[in-house]
């Protein structure tokens, strides 16, 4: 038994050597990792990943970054992935980014919401991003919800959650979980139920303490989980075993 890394980037341009950090997973108990895609070509390598890895599965979709670079033809080979590899467990990641605000608003709304009736069609969860746009993105999932995917990252309020729980969502804690100033991520991550949470690294990025700053890792999830676990007051093994069943019930893996 083991953590396992709901949404790393193992298909990011900057790792040079794939075959070494799934050994280094493999020696660190990382039962499994989902790689996920966030544009055409980081979702083909994602399932490219998938089908050399056993415990490497895939998502496929376009990130909010790149919402400009969806249309149709993106939108069939995206569906052709899903179709012909059985190692593709969901649409993601999708939703919508203010921050970054790459693509106009009602770009990224349409965008959004044509990958969540994508993932419906072919009975796929859907892995969803939001940064500084919570109400848009609660405003489109409540177009389509109950709904079967997670709020990857979380960074929002405790009322938020509960909304998104509503709605059917699973709740993901990364690195940012860790850091010593995350109040509210931690007080989520004590609050809200077993049966709801997830864990990932979202790596390359968000390393979490005390790798901060530095290259995260798919095996970090590690550190995620601890903290998530000593958050809750439970062992580690407990918080591994909720994590199995919860993957097991949104991923079918
Ligand atoms: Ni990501």
């Amino acid at each position: 038994m083991g953590f396992i890394d709901t949404h790393c980037h193992l298909n990011d341009e900057s790792y040079e050597d794939v075959a070494s950090i799934v050994e280094e997973c493999r020696n660190q108990n990382i039962e499994k990792m989902i790689c996920i895609g966030f544009d055409l070509p980081s979702s083909i390598r994602a399932v490219e990943l998938a089908n050399t890895y056993d415990i490497v599965y895939a998502a496929v979709g376009v990130h909010p970054d790149d919402a400009d670079s969806y249309n149709d033809e993106v939108e069939k080979q995206l569906e052709a992935l899903a179709l012909n590899n059985k190692k593709v467990v969901a649409i993601g990641e999708i939703g919508l980014d203010y921050y970054w605000d790459k693509a106009s608003h009602d770009t990224q709304k349409s965008v959004f919401a044509k990958q969540i009736e994508l993932a419906r069609r072919l009975n796929l969860p859907i892995i969803i991003h939001n940064r500084d746009a919570f109400m848009d993105t609660y405003e489109v999932l409540n177009e389509y919800a109950p709904l079967r995917g997670v709020m990857h990252c979380y960074s929002g309020s405790l009322e938020m959650a509960y909304n998104y729980m509503k709605q059917g969502l699973h709740i993901s804690f990364a690195g940012p979980v860790t850091f010593k100033n995350a109040k509210t991520p931690k007080e989520v991550a004590k609050e809200i139920p077993l049966d709801r949470i997830l864990v990932e690294t979202d790596c390359p990025y968000l390393a979490p303490h005390p790798h901060r700053g530095k290259v995260n890792y798919p095996y970090f999830v590690n550190l995620v989980g601890k903290e998530v676990a000593s958050l809750k007051g439970i062992s580690e093994e407990e918080l591994m075993e909720a994590e199995s069943r919860n993957v097991r019930e949104l991923f079918g893996i």
